[in-house]
């Protein structure tokens, strides 16, 4: 059955660009990103990676570490990683599974029969540090991943496991947030000393508190 969300993510341990790597060790106690592009020396993969390469300190200042799939072998990925370079301006600076017998594509359901039956489609799997599933979005192959919107939601995801709060529509990083509607008043008093507005009983509006 596919993965939802609050499943705990499947344990794997495989080849990639920096060696054997088991997943669960890999994350130790931080968050994780997991996410599949269908193939190598394809070029919106390539503009993907690099521009994941990039963003790696921002990763990095979340304690989230990143790596990439696909279900090509690790002869194909060492040889590609030099075109990243190349063409993107970066190194790639994160691991990439080696996935050609599809061990980890099957247990997240990357491949999608009815899309392309032996490629991977542009799944993306964040994990909390409780290793359990937060975030499963999937984009088609001709579509590039928008990747600060992933650290947009990563920021959400860390504010409501830090604070018990959520982020209202279009939110972004420094803008009010919402107490979760499961603590009571009281409980909110204690937590957010700045107060809130209550536009309604159920929606309460703070300023993000770790700002
Ligand atoms: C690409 O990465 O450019 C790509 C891969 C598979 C299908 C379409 C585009």
């Amino acid at each position: 059955m596919a993965l939802r969300l609050g499943d705990l993510a499947p344990d794997f341990t495989v080849e990639t660009t920096d060696g054997k790597l088991n997943f669960h060790e890999y994350l130790g106690d931080g968050w994780g990103v997991l996410f599949s592009h269908p193939k190598d020396f394809t070029p919106v993969c390539t503009t993907e990676l690099g521009m994941v390469a990039k963003l790696k300190p921002e990763f990095d200042k979340r304690n989230v570490k990143v790596v990439g799939l696909s279900v090509d072998g690790i002869e194909s990925h060492n040889a590609w990683v030099g075109d990243i370079e190349e063409t993107q301006g970066t190194a790639l600076n994160f691991p990439l599974i080696a996935d050609s017998d599809r061990v980890v594509s099957d247990l997240y359901d990357m491949i999608h029969p009815n899309a392309n039956d032996t490629l991977t489609v542009r799944s993306v799997f964040v994990i909390g540090a409780d290793k359990k599933v937060k975030l499963i979005i999937t984009y088609p192959a001709s579509t590039g991943r928008n990747f600060d919107e992933i650290l947009r939601v990563i920021d959400s995801l860390q504010l409501t496991a830090n604070y018990s709060v959520a982020t209202p529509v279009n939110w972004k990083d420094g803008e009010d947030v919402i107490i979760v509607p499961a603590l009571s008043d009281e409980d909110a008093q204690a937590k957010f000393p700045k107060g809130w507005k209550a536009l309604k009983p159920y929606l309460r509006v703070t300023p993000q508190p770790n700002k």
